[in-house]
């Protein structure tokens, strides 16, 4: 069984009321990108563990991650009161599928998020081998409001050091914010305007895709794709879609 080992919080920052990050000092086993781990805190003698994708890459150091503050959530609402200094608990070990390894492939990797679901892409871009293995690279970022849409720092980077190779499109759903899509992924898949926006085709020859966050816009997103001839991928009959639920 995975061993529990004692991280130090180097960081919290919180970025509005209900969302924020944490920068970890952990001496965790090498993980692969797109992978979670579990962190704990005890709370009342007994310890709360939760699920959490790495933000950050496999060679760096500290550790992060990023969270939202569920409503009446207990780990979540516990965690984000941690000052620099104090201790968490995190498991040894990653664990999970929503890797590289299980994307067949393509010439063009398509990356979809909702809300804190795009925590384990940004660990993914910054691989070398996401970069070798695809032509081109999109990442879709689908939050409630303005406030919400964080990293923009690093997709500033991506940008940079990746031009046209790397696409970038926000979706804002609760407030019209110019140079996002105002909306649902689902919606904007079904009437063509994402690919227009992006000036690219989702295509199923070219074509991977990655959906992580709300299991909603997962289910949406998978039912749209499917309609226009994507399959879920699975380790004997490989496809195009492969998926990742928060809860
Ligand atoms: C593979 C994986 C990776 C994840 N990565 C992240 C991440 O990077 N960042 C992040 O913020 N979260 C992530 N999650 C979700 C995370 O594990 C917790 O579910 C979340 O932080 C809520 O925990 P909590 O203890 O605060 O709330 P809880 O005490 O567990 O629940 C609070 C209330 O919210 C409802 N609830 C319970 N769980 C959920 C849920 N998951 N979603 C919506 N409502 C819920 C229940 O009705 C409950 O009353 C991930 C989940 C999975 C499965
Ligand atoms: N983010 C997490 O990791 C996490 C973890 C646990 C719990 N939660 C819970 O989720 C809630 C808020 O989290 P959040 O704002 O980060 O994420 P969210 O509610 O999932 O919203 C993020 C984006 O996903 C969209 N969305 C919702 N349903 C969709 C669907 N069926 N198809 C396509 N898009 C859809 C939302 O659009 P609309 O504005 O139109 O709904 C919004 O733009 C809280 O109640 C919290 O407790 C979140």
């Amino acid at each position: 069984m995975a061993k529990w080992i004692q991280g130090t919080v180097v960081d919290n920052i919180h970025w509005t009321e209900n969302l924020f990050s944490l920068k970890i000092d952990a001496d965790v086993d090498s993980f692969t990108a797109g992978q979670f781990t579990s962190l704990a805190l005890d709370i009342d003698g007994k310890r709360i563990a939760r699920p959490y994708s790495y933000l950050s890459s496999p060679d760096q150091q500290p550790i992060e991650f990023f969270f939202y503050t569920a409503v009446d959530g207990l780990l979540s609402n516990a965690m984000v009161k941690l000052k620099v200094g104090d201790s968490i608990w995190v498991k040894q070990q990653a664990n999970g599928y929503f890797v590289l390894d299980e994307v067949p492939g393509a010439d063009e990797l398509w990356m979809l998020g909702t809300g804190t679901g795009v925590a384990p892409f940004f660990s993914i871009l910054h691989t070398e081998e996401v970069w070798q293995r695809f032509k081109r690279i999109v990442l879709v970022h689908a939050v409630r409001t303005e406030a919400d849409l964080r990293y923009q720092e690093l997709v500033q980077a991506l940008t940079e050091k990746y031009a046209d190779r790397f696409r970038f499109q926000a979706f804002v759903s609760r407030e019209v914010c110019p140079g996002t899509i105002t909306g649902r992924v689902p919606a904007a898949i079904e009437d063509g305007s994402l690919e227009d926006a992006l000036g690219l085709q989702l295509d199923t020859v070219r074509s991977q895709i990655m959906l992580c966050g709300n299991p909603d816009m997962v289910k949406d997103c998978t039912e749209i794709l499917k309609a226009r001839g994507f399959t879920k991928n699975r380790r004997r009959t490989p496809g195009h879609i492969t998926v990742e639920n928060y809860w």
